[in-house]
C-alpha cells in the first residue's frame, strides 16, 4: 500500500482538527484510498498543543528546514495564517518538491501566482479546498463538478462571523456592538474582528472563488468592499417589515460590461434560499447556463469542517500522480483586455430624516428623478416629537455613482439627513 508522509505547520483550531481527522480515519483510508496517511511531522511552537494531541517527541520538528528536508515528507499543511512566515514556508516545501495543501485564503488570494509557478517548477501540487467556505466544497465543485459550464454569477454568504452577527441582530433585535462582544466571547469572532466585520476575508475567497468561476485572476484590488459595521438595528427592522434580510454578500458576475464583484450588506427578499442560511452557517448560490442554478451550504469555519476540506485535499493529492492547477494566466494582476464593473447596478434601500412639513417629499422626489432613479417603495415610519419624520425607501435599479450623486445632492440642499443607505439585491 502507498504510504504518504504529512507535515502540519501551525496546530491551531484548523491543524489540531487536521491531526484529529488524520489520526482517527487512517484505517478507514486505507481500506477505502488504499493509502496510508500518517502525520510524521509537526511544526508547533506552543508544547501545549502537542501535548493536548500526544504527538510522539521524534514528530516534532524545530524547524522549517527540517520539516522540507525530511524525505519522509510527501505533503505539507499550512494551517498557520498570515503572508509573512506562512508564504516563506510554502514556498521553502514547494522549492523542494512537496506538495502544499492550505487554508490560507489572504496567502492564495494575494499570492497564488507566486505560489503556482514554485509547484509547477518543481513538479508539486498546491491544493486549497479549505481556504474558502470551511468544509463546503466550493473548490472542487467549481474545478470539477461545474467546469461544463460558463459560470454567470455566483453569490454567497462566505463569512461566518457576519452571519451569526447579522443573524441574532435580526432575530432578537440585538445592537452590532452588543452581539460582537457576544461573539467574541463564544469564539466565534476574534479579539480583533476587523477582517471579518469589514469585509476583507469574504473578499479574499471571493477573489479565489470568482478567479476560478470566470477562469481569468480577479484581483482582491478590483473587489469593492464595505463592512457591517455601521449596521444597525432600526435598519434590519425596517426591512424586515419590508419583506427584507440583510446578509453580508460576496457577488460575482460576468456582465456585458465586465467582471463585477462585491461584498456588502444587501437586503434579500426572504423567500431568497439564501435568507434562510443562519448564523455561522455559509452557503454559496452559482448560476451556469448548462445546469442553472446550485446551491452549497455547510458550515464555513471549525476545527472539523475545515479539517474535512484540508484533508479531501490530502487524499486527492495522494491518490492522483497528475498536479491540477489553475484553469487562467495566474499572473499578480489580470490581463488587459480584461473589464472589471465599479459603477455596478443595484436596487436601493435608504433610511432619511426629515422635516415633516408640506413639500418636503416632493423634494426628495425631485432629486431622485433628477438622477433618473425611479423609486419602488417609499414609506414615512414614524412622526418623531421633534418635528422630523424617518422616512424608508427602496429605489429600483440604478447605478451606484448615481444613487451617490443623489444623496450628495440631498445633503447639500439641507433637505434631509441621510442616515443609512443598503442595497438591495433582488
Ligand atoms: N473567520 C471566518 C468566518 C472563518 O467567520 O467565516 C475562516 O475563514
Amino acid at each position: 500500500m502507498k504510504k504518504v508522509g504529512i507535515a502540519i505547520l501551525g496546530l491551531g483550531v484548523v491543524g489540531g482538527g487536521t491531526y484529529e481527522i488524520l489520526r482517527d480515519h487512517r484505517e478507514f483510508y486505507k481500506k477505502t484510498q488504499d493509502v496510508d496517511l500518517e502525520v510524521v511531522s509537526v511544526l508547533e511552537l506552543r508544547r501545549d498543543r502537542i501535548e493536548a494531541l500526544g504527538i510522539p517527541e521524534e514528530n516534532v520538528a524545530s524547524n522549517i528546514a527540517e520539516v522540507v528536508s525530511n524525505p519522509d515528507v510527501n505533503i505539507v499543511v499550512e494551517v498557520m495564517g498570515g503572508v509573512g512566515k506562512a508564504r516563506e514556508f510554502v514556498l521553502d516545501a514547494l522549492n523542494a518538491g512537496k506538495t502544499v495543501v492550505t487554508s490560507n485564503k489572504e496567502l492564495v488570494c494575494k499570492y497564488s501566482h507566486e505560489l503556482e509557478r514554485a509547484a509547477k517548477r518543481h513538479n508539486a501540487g498546491l491544493y486549497f479546498e479549505a481556504s474558502c467556505v470551511g468544509g463546503v466544497p466550493i473548490i472542487r465543485t467549481l474545478l470539477d463538478g461545474v467546469q461544463a459550464n460558463h459560470i454567470s454569477s455566483m453569490m454567497g454568504i462566505i463569512n461566518g462571523t457576519t452571519n451569526y452577527i447579522l443573524t441574532k441582530m435580526t432575530n432578537d433585535g440585538a445592537s452590532y456592538l452588543d452581539v460582537l462582544k457576544e461573539a467574541q466571547s463564544l469564539g466565534y469572532a476574534e479579539a480583533d474582528p476587523t477582517a471579518d466585520v469589514e469585509g476583507f476575508d469574504a473578499a479574499y475567497k471571493l477573489s479565489i472563488l470568482s478567479s476560478l468561476a470566470f477562469h481569468t485572476k480577479v484581483p482582491f484590488s478590483k473587489i469593492f468592499r464595505e463592512g457591517i459595521t455601521t449596521v444597525t438595528q432600526d435598519d434590519i427592522a425596517y426591512g424586515k417589515e419590508l419583506g427584507y434580510c440583510l446578509k453580508l454578500l460576496a457577488i460575482g458576475k460576468q456582465t456585458e460590461e465586465g467582471i463585477e464583484v462585491r461584498v456588502h450588506p444587501a437586503f434579500i427578499k426572504k423567500e431568497h434560499p439564501l435568507a434562510s442560511v443562519n448564523d455561522s452557517f455559509n452557503a454559496v448560490y452559482l448560476t451556469g447556463d448548462a445546469v442553472d442554478d446550485v446551491m452549497l451550504y455547510g458550515r464555513g469555519a471549525g476545527a472539523l469542517p475545515t479539517g474535512s476540506a484540508i484533508v479531501s485535499d490530502i487524499i486527492y493529492a495522494a491518490t492522483h500522480s497528475e498536479n491540477k492547477y489553475s484553469t487562467f494566466k495566474n499572473n499578480a494582476t489580470a490581463e488587459k483586455d480584461v473589464k472589471f464593473v465599479s459603477n455596478f447596478k443595484s436596487a436601493y434601500y435608504l433610511r432619511l430624516t426629515v422635516n415633516d412639513e408640506a413639500g418636503m417629499l416632493a423634494k426628495i422626489a425631485a432629486v431622485f428623478g433628477k438622477q433618473d432613479i425611479s423609486i419602488q417603495e417609499m414609506v414615512q415610519k414614524e412622526n418623531a416629537q421633534d418635528g422630523k419624520a424617518t422616512l424608508v425607501l427602496v429605489t429600483h435599479a440604478t447605478r451606484e455613482l448615481s444613487l451617490r450623486s443623489a444623496v450628495s445632492k440631498i445633503a447639500s440642499l439641507g433637505i434631509a439627513t441621510v442616515d443609512s443607505v443598503l442595497r438591495v439585491v433582488s
